[in-house]
């Protein structure tokens, strides 16, 4: 029964219980270790609390870095809230916790919540830049030096793994997403998952992993940021939610819920979503936790009049914690007192935001992340808290090499080489978008990576070019809008790129986008180089000099005009901290690139979506035959720029034909599918050798292939080695029309490649 509908009498029994609970007895200790199982204490715990105590712990608020306002310590001394996040340091969380542990009735800790998403003090390259390096055991490796620095910083939680399918390079959160692909972004958001938590989100080093943002915010109308989604069931089971099960697989204690509809309905107001998906059919057992503000802006999405019905159907379809509350604070007490809302219902909540509490090991310590006084770095951005190896190792292999004629790369390190670009000395793009706690005052320009490899060797000039941008009026729209701007006339700073060139033996231009325009609330309508920076280009490919593009960006661009110009071309996206020496590390031949693109490269903002596993409709364009009434852009060749999975290497890879260990392959067997790759030049090298499916003929039209699995080997200079892929019926079960996910008799295409387009193919059947 509604609690509109609630007689007087069963509303004057509500107060009377909710009177009684405020006046329950203080419990004696919550503290150290509980000695009883996970649920006993939990439910012992929930027994003694008040119902505004209880609607506290579903409260997360801001913490910002100065020491705590007395109204915030008062809140958390009344047990009025339950989490934080943000970045402060660790006095101020210490004193926030203290308010919890020490002053609050029933000391229930904090925890912290903070967006540690590629990197928490030493910035590591930006996600789509992890995925470019196929390399779980390099992501594997950044996610938990991220955790292990964001735990000495007393954090508890990272919003993260983002693990959102995105195939619209105008939507500037693409950046922070793993690419376009289902598979290889469920690998990373299993891999991530992982190595936040380590062997437990209690274990020292570790913290939660907050999975985000379910579901679908990647797919927003136009790659317009918080826009509408809506989306075939299909396409939504089999494309787009198998990454946030992943992450859940892999032991996520905590998911956060996008801030955006799924098919009319917001997802924090989403039964369906979190009820029916989520908890019953995944099973899924840990923490929901709103986007920012999210509970509020049911109001804006149309589905609240106001903040009683905002706060009551976000509690009803699932949302356990608010962040950045309001609505909870104010609305649930009077909700549970008319009964609107059930005290089941808040128990529910509060139950799981204990559960992640002892989980994160807060019963047994607060203190275990926040440390005492005494251990608190003097300097907290200290040298000596940077993992500057491993950043600088992972990011090499981020970075992928798009063009390379004439073997303008690597670059000699002798006579003069030219620098130039508004990226190219500027520490603070190179961190990316979610920088967390990292420092532009430690990172590693290209310059600075280059000056010190060719220290002596060779000799380095500078000129910055041109400006990143120069439209105010859209920087000002930015939410990251920190734009440095050259005041220069642009024909001065043109002129001495210029002449900084003619000096030179080789140019290195390094142009793009600033991290601020990837970033949250960064969609763009265009993919081209931003301000007067492709001019620059021309003007330095007419000085005749050989001419390298570095690219860094945070989306694929359509940059088919550099393309033609550059003689070499190197994405090396948002590279973090020791960017420029991993840059350095790849233009001068010290590592060898094998990155290999998570996304599609379209050639023009009108090809999107150009993602490489559509479908083939009933007039695909068949290369050699009649382009006339088919499936095309007829200004445009077919083709995207960059295929998905492209990227070069310094040295060649040539593959055999395919070899199928049986044509027939049932639930009874597997298939063994192998192939020879050599390293045909002269340089020892990585390559990521990538296996795609495409289902011939089935119920429904299936896509023209689907990545299903892929090796990352590196092979000596003339080495040759086999690989042997294995195929089963998992990898060729699919959603059909029904959503019943099963494989369907008949015929297979198996494709090996080096990328999505050039591959070899052999056909099996599946009976
Ligand atoms: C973003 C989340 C982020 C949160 C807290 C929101 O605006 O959508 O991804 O975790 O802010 O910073």
């Amino acid at each position: 029964m509604d609690g509109f509908h609630r007689s007087r009498h069963d509303r004057l029994c509500l107060f009377a219980l909710f009177i009684s609970l405020q006046c329950a007895p203080v419990l004696a200790v919550t503290q150290p270790a509980p000695a009883l199982d996970k649920t006993t204490f939990i439910n012992q715990l929930l027994d003694q609390m008040t119902p505004e105590e209880k609607i506290g712990q579903l409260r997360q608020r801001f913490a910002s870095s100065a020491m705590p306002e007395p109204e915030v310590l008062q809140s958390i001394a009344a047990g009025k809230t339950g989490a934080m996040f943000g970045m402060a340091p660790r006095p101020v969380i210490r004193a926030l916790q203290d308010a919890a542990v020490k002053q609050s009735r029933l000391k229930i800790p904090l925890f912290f919540g903070y967006d540690v998403i590629h990197g928490h003090r030493t910035i590591f390259p930006i996600n789509l830049a992890l995925a470019s390096s196929w390399d779980m055991d390099a992501i594997a490796v950044s996610g938990r030096i991220a955790a292990k620095e964001a735990s000495a910083d007393g954090l508890d939680m990272t919003f993260a793994p983002m693990v959102d399918i995105s195939r619209d390079p105008r939507w500037g959160r693409i950046s922070e997403g793993f690419g376009e692909d289902t598979y290889l972004v469920s690998r990373i958001a299993g891999v991530m998952t992982k190595a936040f938590q380590g062997e437990a989100p209690s274990a020292p080093g570790s913290i939660m992993a907050c999975v985000k943002h379910f579901a679908l915010y990647g797919a927003v109308e136009g790659g317009r940021d918080y826009n509408s989604t809506d989306m075939s069931p299909v396409r939504m089971y089999q494309d787009y939610l198998p990454p946030y099960r992943a992450a859940i697989d892999a032991g996520a204690g905590s998911m956060m819920v996008a801030l955006t509809t799924v098919n009319g309905v917001p997802a924090t107001a989403n039964d369906w979503l979190l009820q029916d998906l989520l908890r019953k059919d995944w099973g899924f057992k840990g923490l929901t936790l709103s986007d920012h503000g999210a509970v509020a802006e049911l109001i804006e999405h149309g589905v609240a009049r106001d903040g009683r019905q905002a706060a009551k159907a976000a509690i009803k379809a699932g949302i356990d914690m608010s962040m950045s509350d309001t609505f909870y604070g104010q609305e649930l007490p009077g909700l549970l007192l008319s009964g609107e809302v059930s005290r089941q219902e808040i128990d529910n909540a509060v139950r799981q935001v204990l559960v992640a509490k002892y989980d994160m090991g807060l019963f047994a310590d607060p203190y275990r992340r926040i440390g005492s006084a005494n251990d608190d770095p003097i300097d907290s951005h200290a040298e000596s808290r940077l993992h500057r190896a491993q950043a600088r190792e992972v990011a090499r292999k981020t970075l992928v090499l798009l063009k390379n004629s004439n073997d303008t790369l690597p670059l000699k390190k002798q006579g003069t080489i030219a620098l130039v670009g508004p990226l190219a000395k500027n520490p603070v793009d190179i961190l990316g978008s979610w920088h967390a706690s990292g420092q532009p005052s430690q990172s590693v320009t290209v310059y600075d990576g280059l000056a010190s490899a060719l220290h002596n060797k060779a000799t380095l000039l500078y000129a910055r070019g041109a400006n990143i941008i120069e439209d105010k009026t859209s920087i000002d729209k930015l939410a990251d809008g920190n734009v440095e701007i050259d005041p220069r006339p642009a024909t001065q700073m043109l002129e001495q790129a210029l002449d900084v060139a003619r000096q030179a033996d080789v140019v290195v231009a390094v142009l793009g986008e600033s991290r601020g325009m990837t970033h949250e609330a960064a969609s763009r309508t265009n993919l081209s180089l931003p301000g007067r920076q492709s001019e620059l280009l021309a003007a330095l490919k007419a000085t005749g000099k050989p001419l390298v593009l570095v690219l860094m960006n945070g989306r694929p661009l359509s940059i088919g005009k550099e393309h033609d110009l550059a003689d070499a071309v190197l994405e090396t996206w948002f590279s973090g901290t020791e960017g420029g020496n991993a840059i350095a590390d790849v233009l001068l031949g010290d590592y060898n690139p094998s990155g290999k693109l998570p996304i599609t490269f379209p050639r023009s903002v009108g090809q999107i979506p150009t993602y490489y596993n559509h479908l083939n409709t009933g007039r695909p364009l068949t290369p050699g035959a009649s382009a006339i009434y088919t499936s095309q852009y007829f200004d445009l060749p077919h083709s995207p720029l960059y295929p998905f999975g492209y990227g070069l290497s310094y040295t060649d890879f040539s593959l055999s034909d395919i070899t199928l260990s049986t044509q027939r392959l049932s639930a009874d067997n597997t298939l063994e599918a192998s192939i020879k790759v050599k390293n045909t030049g002269t340089r020892d090298g990585e390559t990521v050798v990538q296996l795609y499916i495409q289902d011939v003929s089935a119920s429904i039209s299936r896509p023209v292939k689907e990545l299903k699995d892929f090796q990352k080997i590196m092979l000596k200079a003339g080495e040759e080695r086999t690989l042997h892929f294995t195929v089963d019926e998992h990898d060729l079960k699919f959603y059909n029309s029904r959503l019943q996910y099963a494989a369907e008799p008949g015929e297979f295409n198996l494709q090996i490649g080096l990328d999505s387009q050039n591959v070899k193919q052999q056909r099996f059947e599946w009976q």
